[in-house]
């Protein structure tokens, strides 16, 4: 009676593992610093300027975070979210420094290029921060635009992940009069006009004429939005079916054409894979997929593929491109199509008796089903195929899990 049982936990503790294990892959800075209440505000702001899935997405990467005293402090002189999002970008090294190496630094000094570089904010050197092991130990830091100070010092190691990602404290903000510069106001960016003078006049129109979309837009912008807007002859032809929409339909069809957050055309061809929205929320997921076809980045959705045609405007936080097509939301198109369809189907029901009315009606639901993807801008037969490899893809990963779950229950009971 006991070995069953004994079996059934070590089995379970395996799977646990195995769940627990698969994940770890990737880091999350926003959970490792979840452990550290003394940091809570430089988290809080990393999510709130997307700065964490930049830093999410590189490896080889320090994080200086500073405490939250240190935090009030420079939130005191009330730093637009731009600014915060500069100085903390700023704080991330593009190369891991963990303690052992920040105490061994060849020649005593490094240089090292930050996310503030990287996203081509930074004028001249002002992206760089230079570490320098001091005397009794002390390493300091400092932007290399600053006159030589390192005001700055390395208190202790957070976490560490070599190579991956180095946490560690630092003693304050670093001091940078260029990254705290109010650079201009990414709302006073009129992404609406850009777009109607660069082939997207349509949508934005569309856009203009939504006001709850128009909100949800202009509450990103600061924080970082990505748009795609479709090309005016493609846009025009698809109003019928927009117009068709309900109104919460409107408003998450054009959440859906932007991503809350700021991704260069390089950044979107590094970042293939599935693509969180602005109208995603909870169990509406309106997400789509990025892949790269050839040199070109394409999105796709179970409803079709569009291309990226053009760049409107890539500066930080903002960035807007032209698609070919229309990217249709499958949440929303399969719902508008199946929607109609429980109606009709008991009106057939209640109608059998009479063959000639029922098959009128059967006709409708049918032809909208039938319509749906041929009157899509984007009908291609092969995007279909393509979608249904993908959706097979998510099998897969089901099946790997599955198999894993076998395994641990042939090995269990050897492992007793
Ligand atoms: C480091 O990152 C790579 C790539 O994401 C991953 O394969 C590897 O498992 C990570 N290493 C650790 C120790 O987490
Ligand atoms: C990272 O962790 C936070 C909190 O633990 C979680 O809310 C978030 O979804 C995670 N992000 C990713 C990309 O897994
Ligand atoms: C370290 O200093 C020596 C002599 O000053 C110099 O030759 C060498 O290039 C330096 N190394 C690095 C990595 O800067
Ligand atoms: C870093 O700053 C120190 C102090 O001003 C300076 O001596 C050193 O040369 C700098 N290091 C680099 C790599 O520029
Ligand atoms: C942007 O320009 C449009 C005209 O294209 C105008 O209607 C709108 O008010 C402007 N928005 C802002 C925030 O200035
Ligand atoms: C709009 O809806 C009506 C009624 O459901 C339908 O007859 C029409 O075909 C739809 N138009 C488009 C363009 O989807």
């Amino acid at each position: 009676m006991q070995l069953p049982v004994v079996a059934c936990s070590s089995v379970f503790l395996l799977l646990l593992l195995l769940l627990l294990a698969a994940p770890s892959h990737a880091h999350n800075i926003t959970s490792i610093l979840a452990g550290e209440p003394a940091f809570s505000t430089f988290n809080h702001y990393l999510s709130v300027t997307h700065l964490a899935d930049e830093i999410n997405s590189r490896t080889t990467i320090t994080v200086c975070a500073v405490d939250n005293d240190e935090m009030s402090k420079f939130l005191a002189g009330s730093p637009s979210i731009s600014t915060v999002k500069n100085v903390l970008a700023l704080h991330v090294l593009l190369d891991y420094f963990g303690e052992k190496k920040l105490h061994q630094i060849t020649n005593g000094t490094a240089l090292a290029a930050t996310l503030f570089q990287a996203t081509g904010a930074a004028p001249g050197s002002s992206g760089f921060v230079n570490i320098t092991d001091l005397k009794g130990g002390k390493v300091g830091l400092g932007p290399e635009n600053n006159d030589g100070t390192l005001g700055t010092y390395f208190i202790k190691s957070v976490e560490e992940v070599p190579y991956n990602i180095s946490v560690i404290q630092i003693s304050g903000i670093l001091p940078s009069d260029v990254a705290a510069a109010p650079t201009p106001s990414p709302s006073e960016v009129n992404f609406t006009s850009l777009m109607s003078a660069h082939g997207c006049k349509v949508f934005a129109d569309t856009l203009l004429g939504n006001p709850d979309a128009m909100k949800t837009y202009q509450d990103n912008t600061e924080g970082g939005l990505t748009v795609f807007c479709p090309l005016d002859d493609p846009f025009k032809a698809f109003l019928p079916k927009y117009k068709n929409l309900t109104a919460a339909g409107k408003t998450s069809f054009l959440e859906f054409l932007a991503v809350p957050m700021y991704l260069s055309m390089s950044m979107l061809k590094s970042n293939n894979g599935p693509m969180n929205t602005l109208a995603t929320d909870g169990a509406s997921k309106f997400d789509f997929t990025v892949q790269n076809d050839g040199d070109q980045v394409t999105l796709k959705t179970r409803l079709g593929t569009v291309r990226i045609t053009g760049t409107l405007l890539d500066q930080q936080p903002l960035a807007v491109f032209s698609t070919d097509k229309v990217l249709l939301p499958k949440e929303l198109f399969k719902a508008e199509a199946a929607a109609p369809a429980p109606a009709p189907a008991s009106e057939v029901a209640a109608d059998s008796p009479k063959p000639s009315s029922s098959s009128k009606k059967k006709k409708a639901p049918a032809d909208a089903v039938a319509d749906s993807p041929a009157d899509s801008p984007d009908g291609n037969p092969a995007d279909e195929t393509a979608d249904g490899s993908s959706s097979s893809t998510k099998l897969g990963g089901g099946r790997v899990l599955g198999l894993l779950g076998v395994l641990a229950l042939w090995v269990g009971p050897f492992l007793v």
